[in-house]
């Protein structure tokens, strides 16, 4: 019998500290950098972001998140024997942040732990790769997180990024079924746009080398994300033999409400099928889809049975698609 996997429970976690852009604004005016609740809103849909405070880490974020993932899904902690974390802002060089989320939740069985590095399309990663393992063989109950401390890597000096990104994390369980679950994936990269969205700076010798904060040329992802994003959702709904009509709900990447309604009009999907958090999340790289899809689970928005479209897009170039039936 076929092996699948199935998202059993949903967890997600924002720090508690609340900056709207008023609060953000007036902070960099004292900095001489000028910006506006209205800028922001027009440009990005964005009205606030959270942020971490300075002792905590993407791990510390992560650990809350599943804890709420595996309380919904009914798992004790050590029933996962898979735990892939994807985030751009680990706690350390090394080891992974998903080892030390396995110690932080408790977990002794020795289940494989690893992070995955696909910036704001690292959670679509992440739950790809766990499902392909779930439905090898090699995992039964996956736990996969996205986990950023993106406030860590801002530059405060550069309105045109600052404004964007918040800190958070989601989670889901996935686990081994008979019945479907993910239906289809699609994973891409292109690495010739590498300086279009990256944090260029690295360790070497003790030291930082290079610029270790956040640069990005916004106009050109945006133009890149727009296209992507619908080809990648053609593409796996091909592979899952689903059309558009029967797409229950669309959980992009949150980075700004234009790119997402401008995929969902090319999708033929309403604006009332979106799930949108980036008002109140900002852009949180790999935990933008899984608090989006957390959020409208427990809502009561999206329900069992529902085929659900989670798309990704970001630094690389990297960007992918998941359909799953809930
Ligand atoms: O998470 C990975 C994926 N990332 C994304 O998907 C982000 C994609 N890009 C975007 O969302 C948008 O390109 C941005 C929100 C980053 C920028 O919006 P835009 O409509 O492309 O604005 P723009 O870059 O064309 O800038 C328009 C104007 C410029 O002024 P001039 O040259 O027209 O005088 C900017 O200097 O807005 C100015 N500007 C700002 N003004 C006030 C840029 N940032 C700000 C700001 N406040 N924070």
């Amino acid at each position: 019998m076929r092996r699948y996997s199935r998202i059993a429970g949903t967890g997600g976690y924002l720090p508690p500290r609340r900056v709207s852009n008023d609060e953000l604004a007036a902070e960099l005016a004292r900095r001489g950098v000028e910006t506006s609740d209205t800028w922001i809103v027009e440009r990005t849909g964005i009205h606030a972001r959270h942020f971490a405070a300075p002792d905590v880490a993407s791990s510390d974020l992560a650990l809350h998140a599943a804890r709420q993932a595996l309380d919904a899904a009914g798992t004790a902690p050590d029933e996962i024997d898979l735990i892939i974390v994807a985030t751009s802002t680990p706690d350390m060089v090394f080891p992974s942040t998903a080892a030390i989320l396995q110690h932080k939740l408790g977990i002794t069985n020795g289940c494989a732990a690893f992070d995955v590095q696909a910036v704001c399309s690292g959670f679509i990663y992440a739950l790809a790769v766990a499902d392909a393992m779930v439905q090898a063989g090699s995992a039964r109950s996956a736990l996969v997180v996205g986990s950023e401390v993106f406030s860590r890597i801002l530059d405060f000096s550069d309105r045109t990024t600052c404004v964007l990104f918040g800190d958070g994390a989601g989670a889901v369980v996935l686990k081994a079924s008979e019945t479907p679950g993910i239906l289809a994936s699609d994973l891409h990269a292109d690495g010739q746009h590498v300086g279009l969205l990256c944090v260029p700076g690295h360790v070497s010798g003790g030291a930082i080398l290079g610029d270790p904060l956040l640069k990005m040329d916004g106009q050109a992802v945006f133009k890149l994300a727009v296209g992507v994003l619908e080809k990648t959702a053609h593409a796996t709904l091909a592979k899952a033999g689903v059309t558009e009509a029967e797409v229950d709900w669309l959980v992009p990447h949150q980075a700004n409400i234009r790119i997402m309604l401008s995929t969902a009009r090319r999708l033929h999907l309403p604006p009332e099928k979106v799930v949108v958090t980036v008002a109140e999340h900002g852009n949180t790289s790999a935990a933008s889809v899984p608090l989006a899809l957390d959020v409208a689970v427990r809502a009561g928005q999206i329900k069992p049975g529902q085929n659900v479209l989670l798309e990704g897009v970001g630094g690389g170039f990297t960007w992918g698609s998941l359909l799953v039936k809930m």
